[in-house]
């Protein structure tokens, strides 16, 4: 695995082998968390929008190396005045080793990584949450101790996670089925990349939640109206009900399978409390899993492992 110097704007931006490794160093990281290879460097935190797991996740990851993280609040910063984001790149690259950036368009994030001389992490764009993929497939390995040949069901909308989970799956060999309502459907471009990067697994787009979820080994869900969607929460609520991931749609899932959040959470909504507490759900390990694949993550890419 040789990621140095390069950038984590999407899942295939890894080749199947890479995420492989990396997971695996990930694995090796959770057993032995307290390591000194990022002495001296810094992390740029430039978020546009609101997080408790990824901000704090990338700041422990950071501390526990030896290393620092700074938080680039763009409000504070000259963007907010209109100062260029290809200057911005460029004289942020003279000064910190690394960069994660929150925000709306992955364009954004691609013209940053453009300009930029570093590292450029995607700590979520509408489009892709590469990282938070990274922490829900260690935790699917975790739980199955092997990740090809395994069904993902996701139910609910075609956004940035799903978009994650379908190349994600595809880079793994995890068969996914994706359910969403009418109008919420993946990007077909991204459904047809990950066709593209699938060997042999299935990656299907269907709009019945029983089906997806038939005998799966993992059910995922997420948000109905992602961050910068809420005007549109009430609407969205009456199309999304028959996705909520509840006691009734497990029955369908494969008896040992597990469940999968990337939080935060709205009960009744998109999952009810009664399976988010539930003895199947995995999500704190997940939470707690985004520090581990981050640390292994930056380790890679600023070239100290
Ligand atoms: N799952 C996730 O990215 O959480 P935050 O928005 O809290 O970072
Ligand atoms: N789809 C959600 C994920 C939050 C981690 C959002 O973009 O708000």
């Amino acid at each position: 695995m040789n990621l140095a110097g390069r950038d984590l704007l999407k899942l295939s931006d890894l080749s199947p082998a890479e995420l492989s490794a990396l997971l695996a160093q990930a694995a090796e990281l959770k057993r032995d968390p307290y390591r000194a290879d990022l002495r001296g460097r810094v992390l740029g935190l430039l978020f546009q929008k609101a997080s408790t797991r990824t901000r704090v996740s990338f700041t422990v990851a950071m501390a526990q190396c030896g290393g620092s993280t700074l938080d680039l609040v763009p409000a504070a910063m000259q963007i907010s005045r209109g100062e260029p984001l290809s200057d911005t790149a460029r004289v942020l690259s003279r000064y910190l080793d690394a960069i994660a950036i929150r925000t709306y368009d992955q364009r954004e994030l691609e013209l940053f990584a453009e300009y930029a001389e570093i590292p450029v992490i995607n700590a979520l764009t509408d489009q892709f949450h590469p990282c938070q993929v990274l922490a829900d497939l260690l935790t699917i390995q975790e739980n199955f101790g092997q990740l090809a040949g395994l069904t993902l069901a996701y139910c609910g909308d075609g956004n940035n996670v799903a978009h994650s989970l379908l190349l994600g799956c595809a880079l793994s060999g995890i068969h996914i089925r994706v359910a969403t309502p009418p109008g919420y459907e993946p990007d077909a471009a991204v459904v047809a990349e990950a066709q593209a990067l699938a060997q042999g697994s299935q990656v299907l787009v269907v709009r019945d939640p029983y089906e997806a979820v038939a005998g799966a080994q993992v059910v995922y869900t997420d948000v109905w109206a992602s961050m910068g969607q809420e005007d549109q929460a009430a609407a969205r609520k009456a199309h999304f009900l028959p996705y909520q991931v509840n006691a009734e749609l497990m029955k369908h899932a494969d008896p040992e399978a597990i469940v999968l959040h990337c939080l935060p959470a709205h009960r009744e909504e998109e999952i009810t409390a009664e399976v988010l507490e539930g003895s199947q759900s995995r999500v704190w390990d997940q939470a707690e899993n985004r520090l581990h694949v981050q640390k292994a993550l930056l380790i890679q890419l600023l070239g100290a492992g």
